[in-house]
């Protein structure tokens, strides 16, 4: 008896760096939630075959890979109630991925707008595994035939790819993917501290990691560009909007409401903005961190995660597979 009647969650992040307060907020408090839903079999991969989608260090994927791992934990996955695992170790993610290309078309993945923003960030980095990306990840959740997906609203177009995917693979050949949807939390979308784009692991100084100090997110924040503070109306996009997000994240809606009345009265300071904001950030990560410490130094339990995690993902991968060879004629 392979599927129990609890309906599946699939989530991941890539191995590119350390995980910044926008996977945070955009992804792991859903994860988090979903994990704590007993109606919901769940799990959570390190998506290290999509990290080689851009240009990466063959070197240090490994060390990454484990940097992903143990922010997980410390920030709150917990391996009772979700599998945690490696991408890698379950050679079925790639393998239906292709089985799942012959029905999407080059030109849908073509005008992709992650596909389009990647290429201008990559412009040499035109490869078919980026062209790709949105198979092996609507692989990675139809393999599960998982129903929600925790991840931030940049992750939308590619969900989108997943349905149209499963929607065709049951037209054409009977399968019973179902169509996932994005499990969505307040901080879908957390734009980058230099003002323009979304905060990303893989742009310099538009992150806050969640292993930055005190110093560290002070600093950051103090070259996130503002304006004058005050004027007519509060600004409702651009730096201004973007730190009073934050603010509405880490310390509340009426500090971000006090903020605004200050725009319109006597201006805000900036300075004092920072200052506190930096400090709630700080004190919001401060959990985390200890964690982080103390899991470093337990490699055997970490590594009997993802073991135990992979064990069971790889029961449900091989199924499905065998599922979907036995409806495409293979077998
Ligand atoms: P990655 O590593 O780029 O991002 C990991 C997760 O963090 C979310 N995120 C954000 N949320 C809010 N604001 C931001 N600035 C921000 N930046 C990143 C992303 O939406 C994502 O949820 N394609 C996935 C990895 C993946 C995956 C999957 C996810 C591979 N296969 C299958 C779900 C299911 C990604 O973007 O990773």
């Amino acid at each position: 008896m392979l599927k129990n009647n609890k309906k599946r969650v699939l989530s991941g992040m890539r191995a590119t760096g350390r995980l910044h307060i926008g996977n945070y907020l955009g992804a792991i408090k859903g994860m988090i939630e979903l994990q704590e839903n007993k109606q919901y079999e769940v799990f959570y991969m390190i998506a290290d075959v999509h990290t080689i989608t851009t240009p990466y260090d063959k070197d240090s994927l490994v060390q990454k890979r484990e940097n992903v791992i143990l922010d997980y934990l410390a920030a709150g996955l917990n391996p009772s109630k979700a599998s945690i695992f490696i991408q890698s170790e379950i050679s079925e993610h790639v393998e239906l991925s292709y089985y799942l290309s012959s029905v999407v078309t080059v030109a849908r993945m073509l005008h992709l707008p992650t596909y389009k923003d990647k290429i201008k960030q990559y412009p040499e980095n035109a490869t078919m595994a980026l062209l790709n990306y949105p198979v092996l990840m609507a692989s990675d959740i139809l393999l599960y035939k998982a129903d929600q997906v925790p991840v931030g609203i940049d992750q939308e177009p590619h969900l989108e790819v997943a349905r149209e995917i499963a929607r065709k693979m049951n037209d054409y050949y009977g399968t019973d993917f179902p169509e996932p949807t994005r499990f969505a939390t307040k901080g879908g979308y957390i734009p980058s501290l230099l003002g323009e784009g979304k905060m990303s692991k893989t742009v310099e100084g538009s992150y806050i990691n969640l292993t930055d100090n005190l110093d560290t997110i002070l600093n950051k924040l103090a070259k996130a560009p503002t304006d004058s503070g005050k004027g007519f109306g509060v600004p409702n996009s651009g730096p201004v909007a973007n730190l009073l997000q934050l603010v509405s994240l880490f310390e509340g809606d009426e500090k971000k409401k006090y903020y605004e009345q200050e725009y319109l009265s006597l201006g805000i300071k900036y300075t004092e903005l920072k200052h506190d904001l930096a400090t709630a950030i700080y004190l919001a990560l401060e959990p985390i961190q200890d964690k982080r410490k103390d899991l470093e130094s337990k490699k055997n339990y970490v590594q009997s995660v993802v073991e135990e995690g992979a064990r069971k993902a790889r029961i449900i991968a091989g199924h499905t597979v065998f599922e979907v060879k036995e409806k495409m004629g293979f077998i």
